[in-house]
């Protein structure tokens, strides 16, 4: 069964955009397979836009792979994925280009989910750049989700339409396993904070067969250089992502991950977060009404909880969790017992009422069990 939990993998977009080829992503591939990124539960190579000829096949009508950056073709990566245990994904469009301009696969749907088999595809990331006005949004979609059905291969169909068409009213009818909801992200804090923000009213989405994508992860990026504050924001990034069930897909250069980026992307408490078979949404809090620190806590399998405190404010601020806004009254003489997610070190045992100092845009994240007081 696909996506019974977010997926999870990697995707060249963020980091190499157009500039890509062969040599880079097997070069990732090889990365990602020495830092044991599959243990920890990644499994998508995915090739995102710009793989293409900028024309079909004349004769055939196919897509054709772009034969300077891929000069062996895409069954050639997709058996060397393979080859390594992990899932090939690729990139195309619902309209008759790709958003940088690549053929799209509008009216072609049928033949690409074939020409996508014969690659041996697992994953399909379909986006919804250059659509025919006259066209219906809904339909596009379902039309690749049965050319993906039709196909003779399981792959996984990942939507990228931005949230237009409402589309978590018809996703997972649709076939769809995961969805964007939100405009592209880009490796600065406010598109982190604006993505997370916008999602709070659509948390519910998210459930095992489809997820609600927050968009590719920027964690490890360091576009501006490597700092304290961006290590920060990459934790509040990746935990957050966790806490809302989104799929994982990394978009840094896995060549170059440094080892604390390593760390925070494979942390066993984070991914048992944000991989909990359940997938349920966190309740959420706010310290104050129109302040950006929140208190989340999230039902686990198993009688845990995952509890956040999330300051997306400029300086260092005290976030607060009132055990009350969660259901746990004080008549109950209930108390959780906490365990620092990121250390893994307890934590110590809370009633009423848990209070931190949380550095700006920064995050503390702990594993919950209630306990009598
Ligand atoms: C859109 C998507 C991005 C990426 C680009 C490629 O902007 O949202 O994730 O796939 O297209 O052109």
């Amino acid at each position: 069964m696909l996506a019974q939990t977010p997926p999870m993998g990697w995707n060249t977009w963020n980091t190499f955009g157009s500039n890509i080829n062969e040599k880079i992503v097997l070069e990732n591939v090889d990365a990602f397979v020495r830092l044991g990124l599959p243990d920890a539960g990644y499994r998508y190579i995915v090739i995102d836009d710009c793989w293409s000829c900028h024309e079909r096949d004349p004769q055939t009508g196919k897509i054709v792979p772009d034969p300077v950056k891929f000069p062996h073709g895409m069954k050639y990566v997709s058996d060397y994925v393979h080859d390594k245990g992990l899932k090939f994904g690729m990139y195309s469009c619902a309209g008759v280009r790709t958003c940088a301009g690549y053929p799209g696969s509008f009216d072609h749907e049928f033949l690409d989910a074939e020409t996508f088999a014969e690659y041996g595809c697992d994953l399909l990331k379909y986006d919804s750049c250059f659509r025919p006005t006259s066209s219906n949004g809904p339909l596009l979609y379902r039309r690749m989700g049965m050319a993906l059905k039709a196909c003779g291969r399981e792959i996984l169909y990942s939507a990228c339409n931005c949230g237009r068409d409402e589309i978590p009213q018809w996703a997972r009818s649709a076939g769809v396993h995961m969805y964007r909801t939100t405009h592209d992200i880009h490796d600065y804090y406010e598109f982190i904070k604006r993505i997370a923000q916008s999602q709070m009213d659509h948390l519910a989405e998210s459930a095992p067969g489809c997820f609600n994508d927050l968009d590719m992860l920027t964690v490890g990026m360091f576009s501006s250089g490597p700092s304290d504050l961006a290590a920060a924001e990459y934790r509040l990034e990746f935990a957050l992502w966790c806490m809302f069930s989104s799929p994982l897909m990394l978009g840094c250069d896995v060549r170059k991950i440094s080892p604390e980026m390593l760390a925070l992307v494979t942390n066993k408490n984070l991914l048992r977060i944000g991989q909990d078979p359940e997938a349920r949404p966190p309740m959420v809090a706010c310290t104050a009404p129109g302040d950006q620190k929140y208190a989340m806590l999230k039902h686990l399998s198993g009688g845990e909880l995952a509890l956040g405190f999330f300051n997306m404010e400029d300086q260092p601020s005290g976030v607060h969790a009132l055990l009350e806004d969660f259901g746990i009254s004080a008549s109950s003489g209930l108390a959780l017992s906490l365990t620092d997610a990121f250390t893994g070190e307890p934590a110590g045992t809370f009633r009423d009422y848990i209070y931190h100092t949380v550095p700006a845009h920064d995050c503390r994240v702990f594993l919950a069990k209630i306990v009598k007081a």
